[in-house]
């Protein structure tokens, strides 16, 4: 696919003025003009290559024998939706997700693939990239801009300078991701700076993460050039950010729903819509298939009381506008890309008919075009860099007869604090005590091939199983082990060794439940469908066994995640995130 308006002027002219004919025409459409707010019946668009020529109310002068006519018999015609901010390096490959976001009328992604980079650096950004190019959707990529979460305790692979300067060079490669430790910037931590700097001498867009920043700190983030942020949770933390000029993606995914908090009092505020964007920060298997995706957005919104043209505005011509793309996408008209939908009303929002660049890619609600797979290199299957674990490597030792653990206790899926719990020794060993909810944590460094790992304590898990391993973490993406039963744990751990990558649940010896992710232990190469039916299985097994959260995957997930409080484990050890300091298993 082609970018370039410069290349298309001369026929795209040619075809307004009737000289040349166009590929194909689209009549008798209810337009809805993003620029206009408008819904304009009776409007005919013709489309010449990947581009719109003409819209207007005749569009007769540019059909010739050889354009396809087609009657939209006054169905809706929008354009295509775009994800601002998502991690698409999540559970299946891109051209896996593209048919599902596809089917829910997205037909641009801006990726932000930060943990396929933790895991394999420039190297695998660059796969990565290839991976979303020549698909039927719009894979725009954007340099992490969060790694190393903190050099402190952080083992992930980054991009060197040098090698974000090659990166935005490439014309998918749009600038940097999401800066999420604020503090580097406030702070001014020097390869931060630099990196900033050498976005905005380059005219490239930084995304924001500004979750606590408030006031003279959010300031100092802003004119530092980062103007958006997919944090706000609330209406108050969005109009801050608007007043100092920063867009807002409005987040409505599998981590956060912040929607339904904000939109109201968009409304009742009178709030300014054109900053403002919707975006998933990244959907599960599961939910994109019972939610949808932007569409579901648009469909809340209206719900909460928003004209359908502007959640359709927000839906796309923002997105591309904060992008600086607005000349090329975002709205039907002459010189934009030919990204259109068709709608059979203004409710559902799913598309039955979707064109990515003039070509029909879903008819009737349907996929009607193939997808190649391409091939994926073998280095990139093999990143889970340890050798097989027997129960002894989970011991803990100690004299004492009993210890007081220092352990995480899950607030929920995500939230921790740190605990405390009086523990027994046997044979100069500590165990954990599965009656009491208190659990083996450990997590190991599979990227770089060390033997650093750490091994603590979790309270507040409450699954009768023994262990439950998964090489996928926010972004260290060390191999984390939760279990009851230090044998379990040894066969968990093993089995993704064997698979290099995935999540698995282990009793008494039995593999309960598994989800492959062989792609840098991260993505799977599966099917959606079957990606989608492993994920379900991992997670309501441990569910139906007791589980006290209703997500568990997002346990490991989180686990290591250094930018939220309280305590994290990382390979390096166990981390009092407020204090910056390491904190030992056992007192
Ligand atoms: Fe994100």
């Amino acid at each position: 696919m082609t970018l370039s308006l410069a290349n298309s002027i001369y026929s795209l002219n040619s075809v307004a003025m009737g000289d040349k004919k166009a590929d194909l025409v689209l009549k008798n459409c209810n337009l809805l003009s993003v620029y206009t707010r408008e819904i304009i019946p009776k409007i005919q668009i013709a489309i010449i290559n990947d581009r719109i020529a003409y819209v207007g109310p005749d569009a007769n002068h540019t059909i010739g024998p050889k354009t396809k006519v087609i009657d939209v018999k006054n169905k809706y015609v929008s354009p295509g939706f775009a994800d601002p901010h998502l991690h698409i390096d999540q559970f299946v490959l891109p051209s896996e997700f593209a048919k599902k976001a596809l089917l829910c009328g997205v037909t641009s992604l801006f990726s932000d693939p930060i943990d396929v980079v933790s895991v394999a650096g420039n190297k695998g950004f660059q796969e990565f990239l290839k991976l979303g190019e020549n698909l039927p959707i719009r894979i725009f990529q954007v340099v992490p801009g969060g790694l190393p979460v903190d050099a402190k305790f952080s083992n992930s692979k980054s991009l060197t300078l040098s090698q974000e300067k090659i990166a935005v060079k490439h014309p998918h490669v749009l600038g940097l991701g999401e800066v999420f430790s604020w503090t580097k910037v406030t702070l001014r931590e020097p390869k931060t700076m630099k990196s900033i700097s050498s976005m905005l001498e380059c005219d490239c867009i930084i995304n924001g993460h500004t979750a606590g920043a408030s006031e003279k700190k959010l300031n100092a983030y802003v004119s530092s050039g980062i103007l958006s942020c997919h944090e706000p949770i609330n209406f108050d933390q969005v109009l801050e950010r608007l007043r100092l000029g920063m867009w807002i993606m409005i987040r409505e995914g599998s981590i956060r729903r912040d929607l339904n908090e904000i939109i109201p009092r968009v409304l009742s505020h009178g709030t300014y819509l054109n900053r403002l964007m919707f975006c998933s920060d990244g959907l599960d298997p599961l939910d994109i298939t019972k939610f949808g995706h932007i569409d579901h957005c648009i469909r809340e919104s209206i719900r909460c009381g928003l004209e359908p043209i502007d959640a359709i505005t927000i839906a796309s011509k923002n997105n591309f506008d904060y992008y600086n793309m607005g000349k090329d996408l975002g709205g039907i008209a002459p010189g934009k890309l030919a990204d259109i939908l068709i709608f059979d009303d203004l409710k559902s929002f799913k598309p039955t008919k979707v064109f990515v660049g003039g070509k029909l890619v879903i008819s009737n609600g349907r996929f009607v075009i193939s997808i190649k797979k391409k091939p994926i290199p073998s280095w990139i299957k093999k990143t889970v860099k340890l050798k097989n674990f027997s129960k002894n490597d989970f011991l803990i030792k100690s004299k004492k007869k009993n210890v007081v653990a220092n352990t995480i206790y899950m607030e929920s899926e995500i939230i921790t604090k740190i605990g405390s719990f009086e523990l027994q020794t046997k044979d100069g060993h500590v165990s954990a005590s599965p009656n009491s909810d208190v659990w083996k944590v450990a997590a190991f460094d599979r990227i770089h091939g060390t033997n650093r790992h750490s091994i603590g304590f979790l309270e507040n898990f409450g699954a009768d199983i023994g262990a439950f391993a998964s090489t996928w973490s926010f972004h260290e993406n060390d191999l984390i082990v939760i279990g009851s039963s230090d044998s379990d744990m040894a066969i968990a751990t093993n089995h993704l060794i064997k698979n290099q990558g995935g999540l698995v649940v282990v009793k008494s010896g039995k593999i309960l439940a598994s989800l492959p992710l062989i792609f840098a232990g991260i993505v799977s190469t599966d099917s959606f469908e079957k990606v989608s039916s492993n994920f379900e299985k991992v997670n309501n097994v441990i569910v139906d066994s007791g589980c006290k959260f209703s997500r568990p995957h997002l346990i490991p997930l989180f686990l290591p995640f250094l930018a939220l409080p309280s305590v994290r484990i990382l390979s390096g050890g166990i981390v009092d995130v407020k204090k910056r300091c390491y904190i030992p298993p056992i007192n």
